[in-house]
């Protein structure tokens, strides 16, 4: 209405300046209204382990996320092994982690390395959240990775995991990647990340994860 109010007479060149003026306005309204609109991220961790250095990283985000930004970690603990017999009737475990997957703005995958690879758990709960192939929670959800653990950082898992990510169609960002080595050394007794380079690198990658969030809502 305050736009429309201070529109000039139709057909002076006020008139076009100020209609490029109020769709500008507009613009710059809708830009700031997706910069600050708030960003729930699902962390999803591929280890099990009570100790997981992967389940850590996630907590460790949970600390350095940027402002409007949430992050909860799932649970794939009671995730059977995919049947497709199970298909029309899904275990309630996997009814709960896609309603989180479906739910959440932005995706964060936590991953370890097994075998050059990612670990079945992980996979698992990946073949069961894309059924049905068509109109699947994942697909066209902003996503990142990361992983620590081993001599490359779980690089090897990393890429394979991209490939999943394509058929999912998960919108997985590309850069800045993080990738862990001898987490071992990196982390403390309770789980904190104690290598400054590694904090800073998650902050940035969480950081990277909200705006790339935030963009593709649009
Ligand atoms: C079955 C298995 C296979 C593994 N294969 C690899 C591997 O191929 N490359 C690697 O760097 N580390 C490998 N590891 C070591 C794990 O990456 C390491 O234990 C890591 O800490 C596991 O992640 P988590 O701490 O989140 O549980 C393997 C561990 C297990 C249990």
């Amino acid at each position: 209405m305050r736009f429309a109010r201070s529109l000039k007479s139709p057909g002076s060149s006020d008139y076009t300046r100020s209609l490029i003026a109020s769709g500008q306005r507009s613009a710059i309204i809708a830009r700031r209204m997706s910069s600050s609109a708030h960003i729930h991220i699902l962390g999803i961790s591929g280890s099990l382990r009570r100790g997981s250095f992967n389940t850590a990283l996630l907590r460790n985000a949970q600390a350095l996320l940027p402002e409007g930004a949430s992050l909860e970690i799932a649970d794939l603990s009671g995730i059977p092994l995919f049947n497709q017999d199970d298909e029309q009737t899904l275990p309630e475990a996997v009814r709960a982690f896609t309603a989180k997957i479906a739910d959440a703005d932005a995706l964060l995958f936590a991953v370890p390395e097994y075998n050059y690879s990612l670990p079945g758990v992980l996979k698992n709960a990946l073949d069961w959240a894309s059924r049905p192939a068509t109109g699947q929670p994942l697909s066209g959800k902003p996503a990142a990775i990361m992983g620590a653990g081993g001599r490359f950082g779980t690089a090897r898992a990393q890429l394979h995991f991209r490939q999943i990510a394509t058929s999912l169609n998960l919108q997985l960002l590309q850069k800045p990647e993080l990738m862990i080595p001898l987490a071992s050394q990196k982390f403390d007794a309770d789980g904190t990340l104690t290598d400054q380079e590694a904090r800073d690198q998650l902050r940035a990658l969480v950081g990277a994860l909200v705006q790339w969030a935030r963009r593709l809502r649009g």
